[in-house]
C-alpha cells in the first residue's frame, strides 16, 4: 500500500533549513525521512498539510513550496500559539511529522491561457507563493502577470529576496503596499483593496487569486467585482481551525462544507452558496 494512502499517519520528516521571515514569521525547509515517501508526496499548489511536533500536536500549513521544485517542502509559520510556538523553537536537524497532502487545490487547469492577478495580505502570501512559482515554471502556459502584496510595514513583508527577484523581472508586474507611511518607504501606501482599486486591473481575460485575513479578503473580494471580475473568476483560500483535516471531526465547517474536505480553495461563485461568515 502507498505510503500517502493513510491520511491518518504522520511522515517524520527534517527539518533542513530555517528562514526568518518577519520577527513572527519563520519559513521551514522539511525533507522527508524516507526518500520513497519524498518521491511519492505529490500535491498541487493551494493543497494544506498538518505539521506535528512531538509533545506539542500538530497544525495546519500550506505547502508553499510548488509541485515543480521537490527538493523539499516549505511551509511559512506565523507564531500564535502553543504548537507555531514550539515549531520556531526548533531548527536545521529537529524533526517533526507531516500528514498530507490534504484538501483540494487551485483549479490549474483552468487558469492556464489566463491572464493572472495574485493579491495577497501578509501570511496570506504562502498560498500565493506556491501557485505563482508553479506558475513562473510553466510560464509560457499562462498570459500576463501580476502581484499587489500587502503588509502592515515594510518589516512584514515575507519572502523579501523572492519579491525582489519577481520586481526585477519583465514578465510580472509587483506592487507592494504598506498601511501607513514608514521611513524610508518608497512603495505604494493604503490597504490592499484600496490600492487594487487605484491600480484598475484590467477583467478581461484575467482571474484573481486572493488570501489574506479575513478582513482583507471581504474588502478585496468586493473591489475585484466592482472592477468587473465575475464570481467565478476569483478565487480564494480559507483558513478555519482544523482538526483531523480528512472530513470526519466536523470542526472546519461553514455551514454544510467542510473546509478541509471541499476547500481550503473556493471561488466567489462557491462562497456565495455558504453562509455569509467566511
Ligand atoms: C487551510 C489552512 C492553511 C493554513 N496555512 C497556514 C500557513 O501557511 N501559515 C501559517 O502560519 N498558518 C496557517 N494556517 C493557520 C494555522 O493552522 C494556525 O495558525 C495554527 O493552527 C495555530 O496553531 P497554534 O497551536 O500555534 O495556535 P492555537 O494555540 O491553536 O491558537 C492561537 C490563536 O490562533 C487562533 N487560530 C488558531 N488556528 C487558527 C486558524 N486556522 N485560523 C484563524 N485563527 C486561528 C486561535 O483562535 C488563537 O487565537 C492555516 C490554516 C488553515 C486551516
Ligand atoms: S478538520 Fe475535521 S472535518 Fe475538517
Amino acid at each position: 500500500m502507498s505510503k500517502r494512502a493513510n491520511p491518518y499517519l504522520p511522515q517524520p520528516g527534517t527539518i533542513i533549513d530555517v528562514v526568518e521571515e518577519t520577527p513572527a514569521i519563520k519559513t521551514f525547509r522539511v525533507v522527508l525521512d524516507d526518500p520513497e515517501a519524498m518521491l511519492d508526496f505529490r500535491f498541487l499548489p493551494g493543497q494544506v498539510a498538518q505539521l506535528s511536533v512531538f509533545g506539542a500536536g500538530e497544525a495546519t500549513f500550506v505547502i508553499n513550496s510548488p509541485p515543480t521544485r521537490m527538493e523539499y517542502l516549505q511551509f511559512t509559520v506565523l507564531r500564535t500559539g502553543e504548537v507555531t510556538a514550539r515549531l520556531h523553537a526548533l531548527g536545521v536537524g529537529d524533526h517533526v511529522g507531516v500528514r498530507g497532502p490534504l484538501g483540494n487545490h487551485f483549479p490549474v487547469a483552468q487558469l492556464r491561457g489566463r491572464d493572472l492577478l495574485f493579491v495577497g495580505g501578509g501570511i496570506g502570501m504562502a498560498p500565493l507563493r506556491t501557485l505563482l512559482l508553479y506558475v513562473l515554471d510553466n510560464r509560457a502556459d499562462f498570459g500576463h502577470l501580476a502581484l499587489l502584496y500587502g503588509a502592515r510595514t515594510p518589516q512584514d513583508f515575507c519572502f523579501g529576496e523572492e519579491l525582489a527577484t519577481w520586481g526585477a523581472r519583465r514578465d510580472i508586474d509587483v506592487v507592494r503596499t504598506v498601511d501607513a507611511p514608514a521611513e524610508g518607504w518608497d512603495g505604494r501606501v493604503g490597504l490592499v483593496p484600496h490600492v487594487l482599486e487605484e491600480l484598475r486591473p484590467t477583467a478581461e481575460g484575467c482571474t484573481a487569486v486572493t488570501c489574506g485575513p479575513p478582513v482583507m479578503i471581504r474588502f478585496t473580494v468586493q473591489a475585484l467585482e466592482k472592477l468587473g471580475f465575475g464570481p467565478e473568476r476569483i478565487v480564494t483560500t480559507l483558513e478555519r481551525r482544523m482538526k483531523c483535516g480528512v472530513g470526519l471531526c466536523g470542526r472546519c465547517n461553514i455551514g454544510s462544507v467542510l473546509v478541509c474536505r471541499d476547500g481550503p480553495v473556493f471561488t466567489k461563485a462557491e462562497l456565495d452558496l455558504l453562509p455569509n461568515d467566511y
